[in-house]
């Protein structure tokens, strides 16, 4: 046995060894540049969203590449960045650069430090890729509509401002410099930072009233390349998506060449659940779909499914056929299948239990496990997935878990229980509605107003599930105190009860 677990560790490690040799092989080969411009994005690991980070980055060169740029597509990666995601960033064509992490000086635990931030400095490597003559830096969250090789033909740091007073470091053009990125590093510590990120940085570095200042970047017909010292880039390069939501469509009147999604970490495009209140999450996976495919979340998604499917069928047979005996048999069920003779009332186990469940535990647990029944589903889906695959199977999911509630309490009223579940579904279906006009009238009448309107509803189903709890307890009166009313006693009831032990 012990040599078998040896040889299949030698094994193992002979595995991972031959996958690092090639690894390391494919990407030092991926080599050197093969243009002189050279669009550049940073890749690193070390916060919990290191794998949503790398789907986004691959989603994002995707989409430039989609416009045939005539510039290299570079990844600053940092040493820890898992071999075989540099390996299919390879194989897509990006030119792989590993970096060390620039040390973050604001990342301390007492600061209001965004741990997500941690490693943004390496950004300024950008200034590292002397082989090149101007280097566009581009955040995962940004989507293209259009080339912008021009961009190449701008000055030393040129920036889009995304708010009348500070410019966005989501995509820049900078001429990469050892000497400027030595006096960078030099100063990060010393320079005020307003969020302990590039931004923060870059906008004192070069600051905002200096760009404000700036002209903006108009390109050259003849394709020189301006060597002026900052330039600003009109809001078409940085198109934020917060301005679609206003009407759900574009009416900014710059050519929008590319998108950016700036907005609350959690309601990032990618993440499932951002839709339908942000509905352009749907774009962005239009993209990944095409592009990068789903291939490491769909035997997730559809083991998940599987399970609740047969959760449901479990659950709905179960109560079926607890149902049916207990009425059969005229008694009451009993709680936790704790059935006995007269004599167990004085097994210490039973009194306790007896003291432990109330009709107040009782409500607590029953409103408690609907409340996970919903909450569940949705933390175990991937992140990433697309909405149209990832909504399905949380309502199914949810669906299933308020089933195993049904089940677990035989007597639970079923529309009650299942009230909370409803009442999700039908706002989720309100919003996502596609013919609300913009994100206001989406969110107060796709809602706010289908809310109000439902939650008498859910105060109904309270109501229901709080008699039900304490019904249970009334039907044993004073008779068996220590039980709280576990069970109406009757003739039959210990030999119902032990087949219902048995059902159940
Ligand atoms: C900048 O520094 C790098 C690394 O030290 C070096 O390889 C590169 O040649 C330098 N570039 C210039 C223009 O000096």
């Amino acid at each position: 046995m012990a040599a078998l677990l040896a040889l299949a560790v030698v094994l193992l490690g002979a595995l991972c060894g031959v996958a690092d040799g090639q690894a390391v092989q494919t990407y030092s080969q991926s080599g050197g540049p093969k243009h002189e411009n050279a669009y550049a994005t940073i890749l690193y690991t070390g916060t919990v969203r290191d794998y949503e980070f790398y789907i986004a980055t691959r989603v994002m060169l995707k989409s430039l590449q989609s416009f045939h740029p005539k510039a290299d597509t570079v990844i600053l990666a940092s040493v820890g960045v898992p071999v075989p995601w540099l390996n299919k960033l390879a194989e897509e064509g990006h030119r792989i650069v590993v970096v060390s992490d620039v040390p973050n000086p604001f990342a301390s635990p007492e600061s209001h430090f965004q741990h997500r931030f941690l490693h943004t400095f390496n950004k300024l490597l950008g200034w590292s890729l002397t082989e090149y003559k101007r280097v566009v830096m581009l955040d995962a969250d940004n989507l293209f509509l259009q080339n912008i090789d021009e961009l190449f033909q701008c000055g030393k740091f040129c920036a889009a401002f995304i708010n009348p007073c500070t410019y966005h470091t989501g995509l820049f053009v900078l001429e990469p410099s050892n000497a400027t990125l030595s006096n960078m590093l030099s100063r990060i510590a010393s320079t005020p930072n307003r969020d302990g990120a590039d931004q923060g940085f870059l906008t004192e570095y070069y600051p905002n009233t200096k760009m404000l200042m700036s002209p903006m970047f108009d390109a050259p017909v003849d394709g020189s390349v301006l060597d002026g010292e900052m330039y600003r880039l009109h809001f078409g390069y940085q198109m934020d998506a917060g301005y679609y939501y206003l009407s759900h469509a574009w009416h900014i009147p710059c050519p929008n060449k590319v998108v950016t999604f700036p907005s609350v970490p959690l309601l990032k495009p990618w993440y499932w659940w951002s839709y339908p209140v942000l509905p352009l999450g749907t774009w962005w996976h239009q993209h990944r779909w095409d592009y990068v495919g789903y291939g490491h979340e769909v035997p997730a998604l559809v083991l998940q499914g599987t399970l609740y499917l047969v959760a449901l069928i479990f659950s709905l047979c179960l109560r079926r056929k607890c149902f049916a005996d207990w009425q059969k048999d005229g008694v009451k069920p009993c709680l936790g299948n704790r059935c006995g003779s007269e004599s167990d009332w004085l097994n210490p186990v039973r009194v306790l239990v007896g003291a432990i469940i109330t009709p107040w535990t009782l409500k607590v647990a029953v409103a408690g496990a609907l409340l996970l029944a919903l909450a569940v589903p949705a933390y175990w889906i991937p992140t990433t997935v697309h909405p149209f695959m990832a909504w399905p199977i949380y309502f199914l999911g949810a669906l299933a878990l308020t089933s195993a509630v049904l089940a677990a309490f035989p007597t639970l009223p079923v529309l009650p229980a299942l009230t909370p579940w409803l009442i999700v579904f039908l706002i989720w279906s309100d919003m996502a509605n596609p013919y609300w006009p913009n994100i206001f009238q989406k969110i107060f009448l796709g809602c706010v107003l289908v809310a109000a309107i439902l939650s008498p509803f859910l105060l109904w189903a309270a109501l229901r599930l709080s008699k039900w709890a304490d019904g249970v307890f009334e039907r044993i009166g004073e008779r068996e105190p220590l039980m709280g009313g576990i069970i109406n006693r009757t003739k039959s009831e210990p030999e119902a009860c032990i087949s219902m032990a048995k059902l159940c």
